[in-house]
């Protein structure tokens, strides 16, 4: 089935997926960051069959990254005007609205639709779940766990793309000869943070990165590995242009579409950019989960929560919403666009690109597949985390050895 079927399939299924009778068009207004070109193509789909199902889909884009819009979404909620829906990473970012009890309990629309059955991992519908109750609906899997390469800047340059990321390190300097900077880096504070988990899967395995992020392990924080992670991570920051001002990812994934970078290691999420841009995984580009070193992904993402409104009307049309948005037809036309990977297992994705078929694979296994930041760091423990990775990106000042010794307290003190 191609895309467009899959999109029309999306607006018939939503307009008979049990909303044919709805009493009445209810307008929601939804909030969301996703402002790059792939990412509105993506949430276009959701505006698309929530129209079609006889409703209105306000839509409530917030320029910025996550950084940005999480604050003004939270402050709207908690200050007494909060908005029909909103897009929020799956995990704590929402955990203190839903203990003052400002949120929208689905658990009967979950349990009737059973998706405790239809999610997998069941870890994401778990990212959902406060006290037993499902407060959001997953909507996608998206992992960092990738670093994405232009192929057309390493047959400019003329060297064989890299495997990996240690072929990618030794194929800077002739990247550099030919006018070309090694790595594409937007200087948002969480962009650097995510890149440092990459590298930290990829150099030091998915084993050492569960120890720290769900052990909290001291010993995995401060061994040797990660001694060495640090440094290599600290080198990494020539593979950038010293006088870098790109701030937004899609900025940097821009470069790498243009050629005029060799590589960026972002969330799968770049893959919209290269479909609006109308390149194709393998020919213009390629991709690396795990960087190219051993099989891994994150499963971070995003789902949609449900500010309580006194208006069962209202209610009503959050339901239909939340319905419509974990449906076969919408979650395979959603993702596709989005470049990410469905929470349920059971839609057919014969138009996944190569990539995403990497994806799916390792989906497969859950022994490559570790929670994403925000499942297990707060929002706090979080911020303090970019913060010093941002600074040590553009810090040389600021030595591997003193970075390594904050990360790791940040980490021990992380409530
Ligand atoms: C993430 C979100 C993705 C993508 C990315 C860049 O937090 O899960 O969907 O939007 O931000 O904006």
């Amino acid at each position: 089935m191609n895309l467009k079927k899959n999109m029309i399939a999306a607006a018939v299924a939503a307009a008979s997926f049990g909303f044919t009778s709805a009493v009445s068009a209810t307008e929601l207004e939804v909030t969301h960051w996703w402002t790059s070109g792939g990412e509105a193509a993506a949430v276009k789909v959701f505006a698309d069959a929530f129209d079609a199902g006889g409703d209105t889909w306000k839509d409530g884009a917030i320029a910025g990254s996550g950084g940005v819009a999480r604050p003004v979404i939270i402050s709207r909620i908690i200050g007494g005007d909060p908005m029909g829906a909103t897009q929020l990473n799956h995990g704590r970012q929402a955990e203190e609205l839903v203990e003052e009890g400002l949120m929208l309990d689905l658990t009967e629309l979950a349990e009737k639709e059973g998706w405790k059955d239809i999610v997998r991992p069941s870890s994401l519908l778990d990212a959902c779940t406060l006290d037993g109750k499902v407060y959001c609906v997953p909507v996608n899997i998206h992992s960092f766990q990738w670093m994405w390469t232009s192929l057309d800047a390493y047959k400019k340059a003329g060297i064989d793309a890299p495997k990996d990321w240690n072929e990618f390190v030794a194929s800077a300097p002739a990247l550099r000869e030919a006018g070309i900077t090694p790595l594409a880096v937007g200087a948002q504070t969480w962009q650097t943070n995510g890149m440092f988990g990459v590298i930290r899967m990829g150099l030091g395995g998915i084993d050492l990165y569960r120890k720290i992020d769900v052990e909290r392990d001291s010993e995995a924080l401060r061994g040797e590995e990660m001694v060495a992670i640090w440094k290599a991570f600290g080198d990494a920051r020539d593979l950038d242009d010293p006088n870098n001002s790109i701030q937004n990812w899609n900025d940097a994934t821009s470069q790498v579409i243009n050629a005029s970078h060799g590589a960026q290691i972002m969330g799968d999420w770049a893959q919209g950019e290269f479909q609006v841009a109308g390149q194709t995984a393998g020919v213009e580009y390629d991709c690396l989960p795990g960087l190219g070193i051993a099989p891994a992904l994150d499963t971070g993402g995003d789902a949609f929560y449900f500010p309580k409104q006194d208006d069962p009307e209202k209610t009503a049309a959050q339901m239909r919403m939340a319905s419509m948005m974990i449906s076969k037809p919408v979650q395979v036309a959603f993702n596709l666009k989005k470049g990410s990977l469905p929470v349920r297992g059971d839609v057919d994705l014969a138009d996944a690109n190569a990539c995403m078929k990497k994806g799916l694979e390792i989906l497969k296994d859950p022994a490559n597949i570790v929670p994403g930041g925000d499942q297990v760091f707060s929002p706090d423990t979080t911020g303090q985390l970019e913060d010093l990775l941002a600074e040590f990106w553009t810090n040389p000042d600021l030595s591997p050895e003193d970075a390594h010794d904050q990360w790791a307290t940040i980490i021990e003190e992380a409530e």
